[in-house]
């Protein structure tokens, strides 16, 4: 373990900082009271902390009102939230193929169980869509435009501004997933015209898993799919209008909430815009040492400009999952193989039998780290080649 080069960060981010480890750890021996509700100092001092944190990641996209910042499990969670309380009978929505299962299941069982007629835009060679081929398929009936803003397999970051513009002119509320983006860019949500955006705490944020989010603008309405307890207005036979109660129901996970406030005080303290490049220029260097291995292919990657730290290869005649064995149990390096929950993009890029390995930088990766992975990859690659 001790030894173990940790490659897996856009499944979720390990380790985290101290500094993380231990706000949790006093966060939960000093707070862990139910926040707010039986209204005694500490449950209202809680309470506060948990505001602070809306307030946190509501100041993180530009948004203008923290009860707006709604917690959830994690950006699975909330995405289905959003797709589930936006969408009716006879809607239609337009969507990418870079999408993640997240978005493309609440969207199927939409389209199954709901009559909601769901388009997907393509991306292109080199793995960005187009905002013009938006353009004609909205319909009259458009009501959603839901996109990854940063490709969980190829790294790729969408152009957001363009297509959320053209939600705007078109009135249609402009859905985005930022499972792999929160933590790792800026995201202003005026500049780049999202109405709702979804995030997750335990990739690029820092914090532990089990805890994620919307921010939904003013301007829109998201029904509410589920209710419960909310510790205000409990005589209310309905569930809560407002926010956050609208989205919100049962003990909120606190101690989670709590890590995410340490990650994204960490990343910013640390300057978001440092990390990132310092995780480009690993993803560069990977790249370009595995460009150099004859029978290694890369997805996407020619140009790394608009893009996270997030790089797909295959070592060709090798199952992706062979690959991965390989590299974890004779140079224990872990990373992720298959599908990576996005058939929609293996499709494109010809990989939905055997999918691709994918690598994904963190803040404590090292040069070191891909100089070691470099050197794994050309060895199977070698000795495949020998083989053959
Ligand atoms: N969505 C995460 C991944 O890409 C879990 O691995």
């Amino acid at each position: 373990m001790e030894d173990l080069i940790y490659l897996d960060n856009g499944a979720t981010s390990f380790p985290k900082p101290e500094a993380v480890y231990a706000f949790m750890d006093t966060f939960y021996r000093n707070n862990g009271v139910s926040p707010g509700r039986s209204g005694y100092d500490l449950a209202i001092e809680t309470g506060n902390i948990i505001q602070d944190v809306r307030k946190t990641m509501t100041s993180y996209f530009n948004g203008k009102d923290p009860n707006r910042l709604i917690f959830s499990a994690n950006s699975t969670d909330a995405l289905n939230l959003a797709i589930n309380g936006l969408l009716s009978p006879g809607d239609h929505v337009i969507t990418t193929t870079l999408e993640h299962n997240a978005v493309l299941r609440p969207l199927y069982h939409m389209s199954l169980y709901n009559d909601v007629e769901v388009d997907y835009v393509s991306f292109d060679e080199k793995g960005f869509v187009n905002p013009e081929d938006f353009m004609s398929k909205f319909k009259s009936n458009t009501r959603l435009v839901v996109v990854n803003h940063g490709s969980n397999v190829i790294g790729t970051v969408q152009p957001l501004k363009e297509i959320g513009q053209l939600c705007k002119d078109k009135g249609v509320t402009f859905l985005v997933d930022a499972s792999q983006t929160a933590g790792k860019l800026h995201i202003d949500i005026e500049v780049l015209n999202i109405d709702v955006i979804a995030f997750t705490g335990h990739k690029s944020l820092l914090g532990p898993t089990g805890i994620g989010g919307l921010y939904v603008k003013e301007n829109v309405s998201i029904n509410h799919t589920r209710s419960g307890g909310t510790g205000v207005k409990s005589a209310q036979r309905h569930h809560l209008e407002e926010y956050p109660y609208r989205l919100e129901c049962g003990t909120l996970n606190t101690v989670g909430i709590a890590g995410l406030y340490a990650g994204i005080n960490w990343v910013t303290d640390q300057g978001i815009e440092k990390i990132h490049q310092h995780e480009m220029a690993l993803t560069e260097q990977l790249r370009d040492g595995l460009n150099k291995i004859k029978n290694v292919e890369t997805y996407c990657a020619d140009d790394l400009a608009n893009h996270i730290g997030v790089l797909s290869f295959n070592v060709l005649g090798f199952e992706s999952i062979n690959t991965a064995t390989i590299l974890d149990g004779d140079y224990n390096i872990a990373c992720r193989a298959g599908l990576q929950c996005a058939p929609l993009v293996h499709e494109q890029l010809g990989t939905i039998l055997s999918g691709t390995v994918r690598m994904g930088f963190g803040p404590f990766n090292t040069e070191e780290h891909v100089a070691h992975a470099i050197k794994a990859v050309s060895e199977i690659a070698g000795f495949y080649a020998k083989k053959d």
